[in-house]
């Protein structure tokens, strides 16, 4: 016997791409504006090894397994809708002529489903970056963005703005990355709150997703009409010097309150840059506790439970707390002075038993790299 005996597939290529934290600019990337999102340590990782036909994918998370032929996204098979995110790729691929051979992709993941984290774009990112180098597609920082995109939006059929594959993709450990989700650059600007004596804290609600896809698209549409209404290519291109004069031109107290919500968010996420840049991080707590009034207010898209862990961090001493993500359930995240957290953590646990709501994940992040 073999001390190492060889696996009994050669594994070709293995890729990590991490789940994401958004600390502002939410619902601001599918209007062309701003976001400032963080790769966190947790993520999927993708396990690529050649084949004898077909190509067949397993996620450790489903403990399934599903294979199909080769083809175009037009021709591809009914399968589960986990295994969309992965053979995503390989549709698409075809679809651009690419002669994908046969494979096996096996997925494994850290990031909790469902919970605002992009638990998906990890999975896609992984994937994309997996097949990039295996077919040595040399895809590049845009064509590896762009297929993870398509991915989520074409083959998955969730039109979704772009940050989270963006940042899974690009993050650097120590910064958060703030992008122009127009131009799709991206640029790291440290965030090290310990050094401000400070901790990002993360409450997963555990909250179940109310109506979230289509809430999703309903704002987006909204977006998109008033944008339309107001004669501007997306709603970045309405500033906040232009806001009052925006509204009043805007009958519908709905997109009012979108337009809203999306110029001051994108203010809010350029004061940010600039706070983070001169080092004050207890200066960005107001902006994150705006950011969550706006998104409850004017957004609406909040729930019982968001709201309840945002205010329950603040009552504990956070600097400013906010939802991330897209809300309708999901995270909500707080800068908390590092020798409350524990107590931060069991103020957000008490308010939600004395709420009546199930028992929330408690736990702190910190800034990582991106796929790799
Ligand atoms: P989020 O990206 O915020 O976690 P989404 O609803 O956008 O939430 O994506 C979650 C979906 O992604 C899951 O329902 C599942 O279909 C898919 N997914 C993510 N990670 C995995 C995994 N490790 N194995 C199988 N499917 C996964
Ligand atoms: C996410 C979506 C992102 C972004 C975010 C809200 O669910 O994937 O693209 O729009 O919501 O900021």
């Amino acid at each position: 016997m073999p001390r190492n005996p060889q696996p009994e597939r050669p594994v070709v290529s293995r890729w990590f791409a991490p789940g994401r934290i958004n600390l502002i600019g939410e619902h601001t990337d599918y209007n062309d504006g701003f976001v400032l999102p963080l790769a966190l340590a947790m993520g999927c990782t993708t396990t690529l090894s050649s084949a004898a036909d077909g190509w067949t994918v397993t996620s450790a998370q489903t403990s399934d397994e599903v294979r199909v032929d080769p083809s175009g996204l037009a021709d591809r098979p009914e399968v589960p809708d986990w295994a969309t995110y992965v053979l995503g790729a390989l549709w698409l691929l075809t679809d651009d002529g690419v002669d994908v051979p046969p494979l096996r992709l096996e997925v494994d993941s850290d990031v909790p489903t469902g919970a605002g984290l992009s638990s998906s774009a990890a999975l896609v990112c992984s994937v994309v970056c997996a097949l990039d180098d295996h077919l040595g597609l040399d895809l590049g920082p845009a064509g590896l963005l762009s297929l993870s995109r398509r991915v989520e939006n074409d083959a998955v059929g969730a039109a979704t703005g772009g940050m989270d594959q963006l940042v899974s993709l690009r993050g650097e450990a120590g910064n958060a990355l703030f992008c122009d989700m127009r131009d799709l650059t991206s640029e790291p600007v440290p965030f090290d709150p310990e050094a401000s004596g400070l901790t990002l804290v993360v409450v997963d609600t555990r909250a179940p997703h109310r109506h979230a896809d289509g809430e999703y698209a309903a704002r987006r549409d909204g977006c998109e009409e008033a944008a339309r209404r107001l004669g501007v290519t997306a709603l970045r291109d309405v500033t906040a010097s232009d806001l009052d004069d925006a509204l009043s031109r805007l009958d519908d107290e709905e997109l009012r309150r979108y337009v809203r919500h999306v110029v001051t968010e994108d203010a809010r996420v350029l004061s940010a840059v600039e706070i983070m840049r001169a080092g004050r991080l207890d200066g960005l707590g107001p902006l994150l506790t705006a950011s969550h009034a706006s998104m409850r207010d004017d957004f609406r898209i909040t729930v019982p439970e968001v709201d309840t862990a945002a205010e329950a961090l603040l009552a504990a001493g956070a600097v400013g707390s906010r939802m991330t993500g897209g809300g309708f359930g999901g995270c909500v995240i707080g800068l908390v002075p590092s020798d409350a957290v524990d107590a931060a953590g069991d103020a957000v646990r008490r308010a939600f038993a004395g709420a009546g709501f199930g028992e929330p994940t408690v736990f702190t992040a910190a800034p990582e790299a991106g796929a790799r």
